[in-house]
């Protein structure tokens, strides 16, 4: 073993500690009110890189504060950034906790708090890594920095300005962007996550009558609004599950024979992967299985649906208003902006007599995919995964989004290697998130070696 590992080894109760420390504070982007929480989880991390000896700065945005860490520049060397966040989802419904969201608890070798694995806990395994590398005198001959954000999970826009900038060009210049915000295929199984989707959110208001209307007094003379937004929205989305917007398809670069081969051998079963979720069966695009269509293809969806009354016994009226929140999941090559200007079309024309509108386009970001054969970091990851997992590491593509990471591409002109240690029951966004122990120490361990590979090249 070397020093780094033995390191590793012995400085489990201590990871485990600090790792505790950032779970405790409610950092929830979604809501106003938590703002003093943002910083303080900012706050925590710039002093976490001061402790490990990083340069660390918080960068101020039009958002929540990034926080900036590097090790030092060695010339004519790579750069490897390590993005993350420190924000987490809403912990409701609080009621289907079976321990507080922000009071990390251990049951079965597993830590339960919201961030637990999205994505404090994965993020960190990156930040002990460099740790012990530099506390166990490992030589580092090639730079690393860190750049954490606190708006991932509401899209908000600060880590895109600051890209987009000419101090984030030359702060976040780099050859790969590491990320552990994905999850592994299987337990125990390494996994190289080579494609995420994008996505676009909308918000759709309709208005019809100026107040709830008596549903017996107007009834069959008005358009009811609730009536409208279902049936535009209906449209969307056929019984075959092709989406109907006009031109929704055309940018979509077809699976390669070779991918196709690739999922199909993949070790999936779909009735267990729909029993898990309480289904009898799947649904969706016919001509693609089910990794196909939740990896590789566009997706509409509605999140919510509000008109109405919604409480105890009936009331007869017709609402005033109706309104819906859905997002599209987008995939490499399709525009964000191609797809909303398509969406405010095929809405207009659906308009029904007597009822105004307004969509707000919430937030939207592309799809990404690294090109796996001209990779360059992909084969020392394996290598750490292969040492660490005592397995191979397989190549799966995601279907959900991290929407900064196809701008690190482009801006950047980086590899963005997508390396997670999660579980796909991990329950991210949900009641009882977690993340296992044996998964965060394993995350460590695969991650100092990745490092201490580039420093053998
Ligand atoms: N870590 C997730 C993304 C993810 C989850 C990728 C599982 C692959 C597998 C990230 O924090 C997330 O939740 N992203 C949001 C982005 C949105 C709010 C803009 C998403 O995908 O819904
Ligand atoms: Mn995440
Ligand atoms: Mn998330």
């Amino acid at each position: 073993m070397s020093l780094f590992e033995t390191y590793i080894s012995s400085k489990k109760e201590y990871f485990e500690s600090k790792w505790f420390e950032i779970l405790r504070i409610p950092s929830i982007s979604a809501i106003e009110e938590y703002k003093p929480e943002i910083l303080r989880a900012a706050g925590w991390f710039h002093n976490r890189f001061r402790e490990i000896g990083l340069q660390s700065e918080l960068i101020e945005t039009v958002g929540y504060p990034l926080v900036y860490a590097e090790t030092p520049a060695v010339a004519n060397a790579p750069v490897v950034l390590v993005y993350g966040h420190y924000d987490v989802q809403p912990p409701d419904p609080l009621n289907l906790w079976n321990s507080p969201p922000f009071e990390p608890a251990i049951r079965n070798g597993n830590v339960y708090a919201r961030g637990a694995t999205d994505d404090k806990g994965q993020l960190l395994t990156h930040v002990f890594a460099v740790e012990s590398l530099i506390k166990s005198g490992e030589k580092l001959p090639f730079q690393i920095k860190f750049i954490v954000e606190g708006e991932e999970e509401y899209g908000g826009k600060g880590i895109d300005h600051f890209l987009h900038s000419n101090e984030g060009k030359k702060k976040l210049a780099c050859d790969c962007v590491l990320v552990s915000d994905t999850s592994m295929f299987a337990p125990k199984q390494p996994t190289i996550t080579y494609g995420l989707r994008g996505i676009i959110a909308f918000e759709l208001f309709l208005t019809g009558p100026n107040r709830d209307l008596h549903s017996g007094v107007f009834g069959g003379s008005v358009f009811n609004p609730a009536i409208a937004l279902t049936k535009i929205l209906s449209q969307f989305i056929n019984e075959k599950g092709i989406v109907q917007i006009p031109g929704f398809y055309d940018d979509v670069i077809s699976l390669t024979e070779r991918e196709r081969t690739q999922f199909a051998n993949l070790d999936f079963d779909d009735n267990s992967f729909f029993e898990k979720i309480g289904l009898s069966q799947g649904f969706g695009e016919t001509g693609f299985s089910t990794n196909e269509r939740r990896w590789t293809r566009p997706t509409f969806d509605i999140n919510g649906l509000t008109s109405g009354y919604q409480g105890e016994g009936s009331k007869t009226i017709i609402p005033s208003k109706a309104s819906a929140k859905f997002t599209c999941r987008l995939v490499p090559n399709q525009n964000p902006n191609t797809i909303a200007n398509a969406v405010q079309e095929f809405i207009a024309l659906r308009i029904p007599p007597g009822i105004t509108w307004e969509l707000v386009v919430q937030h939207g970001a592309p799809g990404m995919r690294l090109d796996l054969e001209t990779s360059k970091f992909v084969p020392p990851m394996s290598k750490a995964l292969e040492k660490t997992f005592s397995c191979s590491p397989v190549f799966t593509r995601e279907g959900g989004s991290i929407p900064i990471v196809a701008e690190f591409h482009n801006v950047l002109d980086a590899e963005v290697l997508l390396v997670g240690w999660g579980q796909d029951d991990d329950a991210l966004h949900s009641p009882n998130e977690k993340f296992s122990l044996a998964s965060f120490h394993a995350g460590i361990l695969a991650s100092a070696r990745f490092f201490a590979e580039l420093a053998k090249q």
